[in-house]
């Protein structure tokens, strides 16, 4: 079954902690946790004291997405504060291996993001390295935005080349996932969700994560 790691991108920061302790008992298999430097994208959100202090709040596995330039500056800073993966942008540095190796020497899992003009990255021995890759589904920067439908191709081409490659690696969509389209998502290989909106706009988080994760029942 997918995964759904619901963004607090779309929470409310005057209680992140009640929220982030919601969709723990909501079904959440993480918290997706959108780092934003206003640099590297066009939007600022919190720094590793804000990921330390909600670590605090619940045991639900931290999915730090780095949408920040010079990313190895702040890697330990995330480790420290409690994240169980950290994904950075492969536009944001010039030698990705590198900083992949750098997240696993700290004993958590790595991920890389690409955006939506991004190609997937065909070096096997850097995909092998990896938890997920996060194909990023909107330009990144802010939540609520429409789902790029030319994101399908990508998920299957990607979900080819695990396959070929007998790849352990989560396929994660981030960015613009609702009822409508998540099915489409998983058919294509998705199996990380990451759905901000969509799961703190509900009013009933329970069944919004449910329905996210296709279960029916
Ligand atoms: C966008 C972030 C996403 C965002 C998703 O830059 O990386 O994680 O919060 O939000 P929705 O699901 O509302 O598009
Ligand atoms: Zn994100």
């Amino acid at each position: 079954m997918v995964k759904v790691y619901p963004s607090i991108l779309s929470a409310d920061f005057s209680k992140l902690g009640e929220d982030i302790k919601e969709i723990e008992i909501c079904g959440a298999d993480g918290v997706h946790i959108d780092i934003m430097d206003g640099h590297f994208v066009n939007n600022l959100t919190f720094g590793a004291p804000v990921v330390r202090d909600i670590r605090k709040c619940t045991q639900l596995f931290f999915d730090v997405h780095l949408m920040i330039s010079n990313p190895e500056k702040y890697i330990e800073d995330f480790v420290k504060a409690g994240a169980d993966r950290i994904t950075i942008h492969i536009e944001a540095v010039d030698n990705v291996m590198e900083i992949v190796d750098m997240i696993l020497s700290y004993g958590i899992k790595a991920g890389i993001s690409i955006k939506p003009n991004t190609e997937i990255p065909q070096d096997i021995n850097l995909l092998k390295k990896l938890d997920s890759i996060l194909i990023m589904s909107v330009e990144p920067g802010f939540g609520g935005q429409k789902y790029i439908e030319t994101t399908d191709i990508k998920i299957a081409s990607m979900n080819k080349i695990k396959m070929v490659n007998n790849l352990n690696i989560e396929i994660a969509v981030d960015g613009g996932i609702n009822f409508e389209n998540v099915n489409k998502v998983i058919e294509c290989g998705a199996t990380e969700i990451i759905a901000g909106s969509t799961v703190f706009k509900a009013d009933d988080k329970k069944e919004a994560i449910k329905r996210l994760k296709n279960v029916n029942n």
